[in-house]
């Protein structure tokens, strides 16, 4: 897809969700390129209409786009609910099953996600697909990145530990730890996939989000609007 226009669809899927926020609310901040648009509109609302709201961010780059838009910023030590979250991802199914994680802020993702009482995902429609099979981003304690790596081959997976750009060695997530990028092809379970991670001592969580179907709402943009999925 042309960028431009992939910008177009992902601007439309930031301001429908930016338009779900209302006065007072505590906002679960995503990252990435198409929660960007939500932040903008965010912005423009708050300096033109007065909204008042606070955001917790999920990244250094989500921190630092909200103080760009002028969106006060707060934290979950602070706000343990917040009352909705927005942000992108890198593939969603028709039963609302996710894979997030291409820019490594997957864990404070989750933690968000799992605090938020309403999700809003924004995507363009390249994200959609049937069937999960993209790789699988695992956050990673350095200290044991080797027998996690290990156990995830046992998974099934090609595991393969993100390396930077414009940085020699690992990516290094804004925890301090490593991505360990997990192709595992076709996702038939990814419930059981997860849990299945998550059982694995060193992996600190993984990019597969498949319980909390129930709040999520994915915004898909389009040429004229927006589509909107949920199971409710
Ligand atoms: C960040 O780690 C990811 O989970 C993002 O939310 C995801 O990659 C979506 O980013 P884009 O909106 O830029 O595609």
């Amino acid at each position: 897809m042309d960028p431009a226009h992939q910008n177009e669809l992902k601007r439309n899927a930031g301001y429908h969700a930016a338009g779900m926020v209302e006065d007072g609310m505590i906002v679960g901040l995503g990252t990435g390129s198409t929660v960007f648009f939500a932040m903008e509109r965010l912005g423009e609302r708050i300096a033109r209409d007065g909204l008042s709201i606070a955001g917790v961010p999920t990244s250094y780059q989500a921190a630092i786009r909200a103080r760009r838009y002028g969106i006060p910023l707060t934290s979950l030590d602070e706000h343990p609910d917040l009352d909705i979250a927005i942000d992108g991802a890198d593939q969603a199914d028709p039963d609302l099953h996710l894979i997030k994680g291409r820019g490594a802020a997957l864990l404070r993702e989750k933690c968000v996600c799992d605090a938020a009482r309403t999700v809003y995902i924004v995507v363009d429609p390249t994200k959609m697909v049937e069937t999960l099979n993209a790789p699988v981003p695992v956050e990673v304690l350095p200290f044991a990145s080797s027998p996690v790596s290990r156990r995830l081959a046992a998974l099934g997976a090609s595991p393969a530990l993100r390396e930077g750009t414009k940085k020699d060695g690992p990516v290094i997530t804004d925890n301090g730890n490593f991505i360990i990028d997990c192709d595992f092809g076709t996702i038939t379970d990814p419930e059981s996939l997860e849990t299945a991670i998550a059982a694995i001592p060193g992996a600190l969580e993984c990019g597969l989000f498949s319980v909390y179907k129930e709040k999520i709402t994915v915004i898909v943009g389009e040429e004229k609007g927006c589509r909107v999925v949920s199971l409710h």
